[in-house]
This record gives structure tokens, C-alpha cells and sequence, in this order.
């Protein structure tokens, strides 16, 4: 079952996890803090995508295990951040309070910071079997796209989109960025780390942007419909917000149209040049992007 699976790759991203930041004590509050923001029911999925592309490509996946930590706390910071009051200002993250509402708000923008740099030492580490060349653009990769061309970039505008109405350019510019850039990072840490050709790095990059792009439409539906039991996060916040998503731009139906239509283009990048067999954990994936209540 790709559950079982799916359990299987977490538990291995949350050990190394746990390994890097239980190496960390001082200033208490920040340690406490950046184990609070991470160890806390997140899906993994950013890791998982790094694992299954080293799997793919047939690659020993410990060497993404540390690397996909990091991958992991860099997106921890941009939901602590995220949720703070100048942003989203969201009070419940994976099923807890969110970090600044239970450490505070100076202490949330610095348990953030913590780590986003904290994450760049762990990429940055020498590591057996990993070349500085390959280290050096999985460097330069994750800074791009955590940044002012990437992930950044699309919560600025996804910020002052609020109460406006946006053109689908501008929409599709938040959603590939905010969501998309960090869920494409792995995959392409995973094409350096597995040493793939250029054209299948070009297929991969391709279903990353469009498993990211209906990620973050499922986001947006199930801001609308979902359920804050199971999401572990607020439900209605975007509305409130007056944010421009899918949902509010093209109503419910297109957007669930167009979310199924994602992927399955998505799925069928992969059947027609890897083919079915080899593509079959990516295929199951993309389902569980698209249909997942949480
Ligand atoms: C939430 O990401 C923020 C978005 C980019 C939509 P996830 O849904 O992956 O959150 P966790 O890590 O599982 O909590
Ligand atoms: C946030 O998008 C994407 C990030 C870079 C954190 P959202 O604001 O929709 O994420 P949620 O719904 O709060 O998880
Ligand atoms: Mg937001
Ligand atoms: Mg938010
Ligand atoms: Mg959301």
C-alpha cells in the first residue's frame, strides 16, 4: 500500500530530523522551538520526493535523508513564518498552537530564522559519497528557490494579492512559487544526488511544477471544505484573508476541474517516458497530492 510506504519514508526523514536538532541546546527557547516547528505531524512530503526520486533513479536513498531534513526545516520556517500575525495570522498549525502563539512573536520570527540557516549548515556539510560540486549546486539550488525567485517571491505577491482581484498570471505566479518551488527543490536535489540525464531531469521538473501547482489548489479547496480536525490548521483563513486562490477566482467546481486536469497531466508526463511500471510510485503520488483530506 503507498500509505504503508508513505509511513515508511517519513519515519526515516523524522529520525534524521530528530538527529540534527536534538544535537541543539542553546539559546533554550530557540532549540525547543525549532524541535516544535518541525516534530509536529507535518506530511513529510518534500523529503518523500527527494527518497522516491533517489529510488527511481536507483541511488542509495541515506544519501537524501540529512539533506531532506534540511529541505524539511526550511518549510517549517515558511509556516512559522507563514502563520505569524503580519501574514496569515494563523493560531493552530499541524494540530498544535502555532509556534509564535506558543513561544511569542520575537521568539517565532527567530525560531524561523533559526531554521532557514540552521538547514543551509546541514546542506553545506561534507558528506561521504556526495561530490562539493554536487553539494555546491544543491546549495545554490535551495537558495534560489527558497528565495526572492522562489518561495519568497510568491508569499509577497500571494500578501499583497489579499483583497484584490488578480489575473490568472499573477495566481499562477503565487501558486508556482510560494508552494511549487519548494516542492520541485527535492526533486531536483534528487536528479544531482541520482546523477540523471538532462532529459529526464526535464520530465521530473515538469511533474514537479504540476504536482506543486495541485498541491497548492488542493490547499486552497480545503481551506473552503475541509476539515480542522484532520488538517491541523484552520479552516475558512483564506476567505477571511480575502485571498486570491483558486476557489475564489474560478468558484469551487473549475477549481476542482482544473485540479484533476493537473494531475493528470502530471501522471502522464511520467507513463509516456518513463512508463507505467517505473513511474508507479510517482503516479500514486499525484493521486495522494490531489485527493488527500489533509
Ligand atoms: C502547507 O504545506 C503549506 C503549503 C505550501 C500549502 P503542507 O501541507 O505540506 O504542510 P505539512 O508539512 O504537511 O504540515
Ligand atoms: C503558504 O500557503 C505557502 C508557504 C510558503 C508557507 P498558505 O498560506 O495557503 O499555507 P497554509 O494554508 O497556511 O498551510
Ligand atoms: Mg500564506
Ligand atoms: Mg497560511
Ligand atoms: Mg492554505
Amino acid at each position: 500500500m503507498f500509505k504503508d510506504y508513505l509511513k515508511e519514508k517519513k519515519d526515516m526523514i523524522e529520525t534524521a530530523l530528530m538527529e540534527e536538532l536534538n544535537k541543539l541546546t542553546y539559546p533554550e527557547v530557540i532549540a525547543e522551538g525549532m524541535k516544535y516547528a518541525v516534530l509536529n505531524g507535518g506530511k513529510r512530503l518534500r523529503p518523500i520526493l527527494l527518497l522516491m526520486t533517489l529510488e527511481l533513479l536507483q541511488k542509495d536513498i541515506r544519501k537524501g535523508l540529512h539533506i531532506g531534513g534540511a529541505i524539511e526545516m526550511i518549510h517549517s520556517y515558511s509556516l512559522v513564518h507563514d502563520d505569524l500575525p503580519a501574514l496569515d495570522n494563523d493560531d493552530y498549525r499541524r494540530g498544535k498552537l502555532t509556534t509564535h502563539k506558543k513561544f511569542g512573536e520575537a521568539e517565532g520570527i527567530l525560531i524561523g530564522d533559526a531554521l532557514l540557516t540552521h538547514a543551509f549548515a546541514i546542506l553545506s556539510e561534507k558528506r561521504e559519497g556526495i561530490s562539493a560540486e554536487d553539494l555546491l549546486e544543491i546549495v545554490n539550488l535551495t537558495s534560489r528557490y527558497a528565495g526572492v525567485n522562489g518561495m519568497i517571491g510568491g508569499q509577497m505577491i500571494d500578501i499583497e494579492s489579499e483583497g484584490k482581484k488578480i489575473d490568472f498570471e499573477t495566481l499562477k505566479y503565487i501558486h508556482a512559487n510560494k508552494t511549487g518551488k519548494l516542492i520541485r527543490l527535492p526533486i531536483e536535489i534528487g536528479c544531482v544526488l541520482g546523477r540523471c540525464s538532462k532529459d529526464e531531469r526535464e520530465i521530473l521538473v515538469k511533474y514537479s511544477e504540476l504536482i506543486g501547482l495541485g498541491f497548492q489548489i488542493k490547499d486552497d479547496i480545503l481551506d473552503v471544505e475541509g476539515d480542522f480536525e484532520k488538517l491541523g490548521k484552520p479552516v475558512g483563513s483564506d476567505i477571511e484573508l480575502e485571498k486570491s486562490t483558486y476557489p475564489s477566482i474560478f468558484g469551487m467546481a473549475k477549481a476542482k476541474e482544473l485540479l484533476e486536469k493537473t494531475i493528470i497531466e502530471a501522471k502522464d508526463i511520467l507513463i509516456e517516458n518513463f512508463g507505467y511500471e517505473r513511474s508507479k510510485r510517482f503516479l500514486d503520488l499525484a493521486d495522494y497530492i490531489g485527493y488527500r483530506e489533509s
